[in-house]
């Protein structure tokens, strides 16, 4: 899908080289293969970046199938039978203009090169008709990589990533199949398995969670586009007459889902499309303002009942829906939603990045809502060298950790620890201290501090009490 031009760019890239660099130190996102010297496009969650992700995608869930009385999940095989991409049209027009620089070899993407110099181009258009826009600007584009602007000519490029699974014959690449390019097809190739099955009537939907891989001409803007990705999609499957009023249903549920989540309004926004993908009647995306822009994190799409029509005619399979009340008989049309993890992990970073200043010291934190943080607490012994005060905290650390995920830390002074969860965005930290023995003072036996990240204010809770203070 499209991205807007920078409207209202404010690229914060101080704040972006923080982030990136905060990542790495804390454990959230690893460049791929980085032994090796990085793999281009690809990308590594580590200890707190799965932690974190994993939550992303619980709240998607929860909002798009616990709590939507007509959505049910599926987890479909990332590669299919290959007629499913020639179907549903990605393997004749699921591609991207490529133009390679005549000096240093260098690919990009044609419409992002005229998009930086506000000329609007996208992967829509025609080859001729990308190529008369790109010629005509020609003289004002120039290399990213070494700023001469000597280009060839732009060429389509097709996004399938190709794989020779279960294909044992050398010349496999004349009849590839291919990575899954979109999770969407994997639900439309089982709409008539959940119908059978699942006690469903239109309307309803499928939602699903799951890689998706696409050949990326230029993958850039760290974890923004990738090779490899997530995606989060729900397609809803309802009468013709009713596609674009569950459309607009779902524009609005989806934004505020990240509302919800703790986003400022001020940081959404609709992009309407102004030329629309192949598949589309009717696409907006929600825009979020990451720090090089306000760019597409989700689309919202009409999608009219192509894919069903597509699938049926190549399978063979009639994928008609019969309305037992109406007697009537037609196939059904979509509203999509689909959102990447990786995106929504990128503005979860953005939005709740902070830095502050705390008993004099400026500190980094991490305002995660609860349900996104990726440690709910963090529990410390007051020091690592005396075994009652370990051994006591273990044992609150053993009871927490049974409702909620917790970590146990007794490394460097309280205050190094305070600061390294505040970086992790943990609500909470759980300090067990002599008072907690109960050695001096026997009304404090079993209570401990509960230090807060926001405020940094403590109180003295009773262990007892710890579970329904810390949910
Ligand atoms: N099924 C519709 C579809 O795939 P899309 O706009 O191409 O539509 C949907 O992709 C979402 O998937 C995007 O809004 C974005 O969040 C995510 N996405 C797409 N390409 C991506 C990439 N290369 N890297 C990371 N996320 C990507």
């Amino acid at each position: 899908m499209s991205e807007t031009k920078n409207n209202n760019y404010q690229a914060d890239s101080n704040k972006m080289e923080k982030i990136v660099s905060l990542c790495k130190r804390r454990g959230f996102v690893f460049q791929g293969s980085d032994i090796y010297g990085g793999f281009v496009g690809a990308y590594d969650y580590g200890p707190y970046g799965v932690e974190l992700a994993n939550n992303i995608k619980s709240a998607w869930w929860q909002a798009m199938v616990n709590e939507e009385k007509n959505v049910v999940g599926i987890d479909s095989a990332i590669v299919t039978d290959p007629k499913v991409w020639e179907a549903s049209g990605h393997v004749d027009g699921f591609s991207d203009p490529l133009v390679e620089c005549k000096e240093c070899n260098t690919r990009s993407r044609a419409d992002h090169l005229l998009e930086e110099i506000d000329v609007f181009a996208d992967e829509k258009m025609t080859v001729e008709e990308i190529n008369a826009v790109f010629d005509e600007h020609r003289d004002n584009l120039k290399c990213p990589k070494c700023g001469q602007k000597d280009f060839g000519a732009v060429r389509q490029v097709n996004l399938l990533v190709q794989t020779n699974l279960g294909n044992f014959s050398e010349d496999w690449a004349e009849n590839p199949t291919y990575l899954r390019g979109e999770t969407a097809q994997g639900i439309y190739i089982n709409f008539k398995n959940v119908l059978d099955s699942a006690r469903v009537k239109v309307p309803f939907g499928i939602a699903q969670i799951g890689k998706a891989f696409r050949n990326e001409i230029a993958p850039r803007q760290y974890i923004f586009r990738k090779r490899e990705f997530e995606q989060m999609e729900m397609q809803m499957f309802v009468k013709p007459e009713d596609e674009m009023n569950t459309y607009e249903a779902w524009k609005e549920k989806r934004m505020q889902f990240y509302i919800d989540l703790g986003f400022s309004p001020e940081n959404l926004k609709w992009h309407e499309h102004e030329n629309l993908v192949f598949y589309a009647k009717a696409a907006f995306d929600i825009e979020y303002n990451y720090p090089f822009g306000f760019k597409e994190m989700e689309g919202v799409h009409a999608r009219g009942n192509y894919d069903l029509t597509q699938h049926q005619e190549a399978s063979g399979t009639s994928l008609e829906y019969l309305d037992q009340a109406t007697n009537e008989k037609y196939i059904p049309h979509v509203v999509e939603t689909s959102v990447g993890v990786d995106r929504t992990f990128l503005a979860v970073m953005t939005e709740f990045y902070d830095e502050d200043e705390l008993g004099g010291d400026t500190r980094t934190v991490m305002r995660f809502p609860k349900k996104l943080a990726p440690i709910k607490v963090a529990v410390f012994p007051l020091l690592k060298n005396k075994p009652n005060l370990v051994a006591k905290a273990d044992e609150v650390f053993a009871m927490l950790s049974k409702h909620m995920r917790a970590e146990f830390d007794d490394n460097g002074n309280v205050g190094k620890r305070y600061r390294r969860q505040d970086e992790i965005g943990t609500p909470a930290c759980v300090t067990v201290d002599f008072d907690t023995l109960g050695e001096e003072n026997s009304d404090l036996k079993d209570t401990v501090t509960v230090r807060d990240r926001d405020t940094g204010e403590q109180e003295r809770v009773a262990i007892v009490d710890l579970i329904e203070r810390l949910k």
